[in-house]
């Protein structure tokens, strides 16, 4: 399988329930490297920008809403399959419906507080690094 690159966010649920670590924890031991890192509190712009590919969805403000809330980790995470491994890590997008022992299931209790974001395909995930890393802020290991 193919080295990839996937972009993680720790959402404002899981940082206010201090649980950057613990996330971060499962990564590594999946065999997940960290090669960028940062928290930030997203404007309503960033924010919106990112998940762009939803603005019409009738949830697009709340989710905009909960995303500005309160800070996030952004992080690229790199290893064989990561895309994959990462959102299998994540479990399903409504926690009710993960599977017991992922992310979701862990820290997360509703479907618009769902503690994590992970990119869903290759080109998503080349988007989505671009949207938050410049090439030197990448640290292959
Ligand atoms: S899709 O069509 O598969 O792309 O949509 P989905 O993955 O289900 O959801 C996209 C992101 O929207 C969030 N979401 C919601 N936020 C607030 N309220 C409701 N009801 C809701 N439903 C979905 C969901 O958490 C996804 O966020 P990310 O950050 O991409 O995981």
């Amino acid at each position: 399988m193919a080295t990839e690159r996937t972009l993680s966010i720790i959402k404002p649920d899981a940082v206010a329930k201090n649980a950057i670590g613990e996330i971060i924890a499962r990564f590594e031991k999946a065999g997940l490297k960290v090669v960028a890192a940062k928290m930030m509190h997203l404007s309503e712009e960033k924010a919106g920008g990112f998940y762009a590919e939803h603005k019409e969805r009738p949830f697009f403000k709340d989710l905009v809403g909960f995303m500005t809330s309160g800070p996030v980790v952004v992080q690229v995470l790199e290893g064989e399959g990561a895309i994959a491994k990462n959102r299998e890590l994540m479990g399903a997008t409504n926690p009710k419906e993960a599977a017991p022992g992922t992310i979701r299931a862990d820290f997360a209790e509703t479907i618009d507080a769902n503690a994590v974001h992970g990119s869903d395909s290759p080109e998503s995930a080349e988007r989505e690094i671009s949207y938050f890393f410049g090439n030197d802020e990448i640290c292959p290991r």
